[in-house]
């Protein structure tokens, strides 16, 4: 199965925009985690639009920021700064030397590869002795609504299927601890970043049009694959809009993440 066809949610212009919604959702707390000091060489793999990577060069400008990124479409559309150096590439095969990098991370990528092992091999591999490798990946059983959304729940239950038959892993979040001990890394540090807001929470309303979106983004291999027919993903779809203007309604989720140590 190539990268493109593992990747359940493709690189059309409404997706991009999802994924420009989901870094404005998450990329202050990620920095934060990264907790960058002095001026280092860090590599961003599969790192998309590069938007993350490209806020991390503006915010460090002593810094030596690298991604790599399969999709050309995705490359296209990426952010630039002048300490950022994008390549097109595999996260399977990184075509840096040994020991290159003082910060390796990868955010909402191993999900979607066909080894995400042998892609955490590759970032110990390229880490310097003492780097650090960061990752922020989900586990998207855990998503909760109140009030229940029994359509949705059904519908997304197929999402995760779809993308497990496709050669993903939309539960990896959950199995990032032993993945990086079988990729040789120690002092493993595990946590979560929580996603969980009321309705008068200011990201309330994109966490939810983030959710639709993702189910949007596989809508037409629903369809090819007879997974569920367009009224279904409608209907379904509907009961999280109708949680939009609900003032009474919440959502709770929470990202997985790890960093760890190359001694
Ligand atoms: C959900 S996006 C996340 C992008 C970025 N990390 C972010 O946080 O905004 C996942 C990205 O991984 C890329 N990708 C998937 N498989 C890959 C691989 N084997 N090597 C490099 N990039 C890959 C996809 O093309 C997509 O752009």
């Amino acid at each position: 199965m190539s990268n493109e066809a593992i990747y359940i949610h493709g690189t059309e212009a409404s997706e991009q925009d999802r994924l420009r919604l989901l870094n404005r959702l998450t990329n202050r707390p990620f920095i934060d985690y990264l907790a960058i000091k002095r001026p280092i060489k860090i590599l961003d793999v599969g790192c998309g639009l590069a938007i993350l990577a490209n806020e991390i060069a503006e915010l460090y400008p002593n810094c030596e920021v690298y991604g790599i990124e399969y999709s050309v479409e995705q490359l296209a559309q990426a952010d630039q700064a002048p300490n950022l150096k994008l390549q097109q590439g595999d996260a399977h095969h990184l075509s840096f030397d040994a020991d290159t990098f003082d910060i390796v991370y990868c955010r909402y990528l191993l999900e979607h590869v066909k080894n995400p092992v042998q892609v955490l091999q590759e970032m110990h591999r390229v880490l310097k002795p003492n780097g650090e490798i960061f990752t922020q990946e989900n586990n998207i059983a855990i998503t909760v609504y109140d009030p229940d959304c029994s359509k949705w729940d059904t519908i997304w239950q197929k999402f995760i299927n779809l993308q497990t038959d496709l050669g993903g892993d939309g539960l990896i979040g959950k199995r990032l601890y032993g993945m990086l001990k079988q990729a040789n890394f120690q002092r493993i540090e595990l946590s979560i970043a929580p996603q969980v807001h009321g309705f008068e929470d200011v990201q309330f309303d994109d966490w939810l049009l983030n959710i639709i979106g993702n189910a949007e983004s596989a809508r037409d291999k629903f369809i090819k694959y007879n997974i569920a027919t367009s009224q279904e993903l409608d209907e379904a779809i509907a009961e999280l809009e109708a949680l939009r203007t609900n003032e009474n309604a919440s959502t709770i989720f929470y990202w997985n993440r790890a960093k760890a140590v190359k001694l």
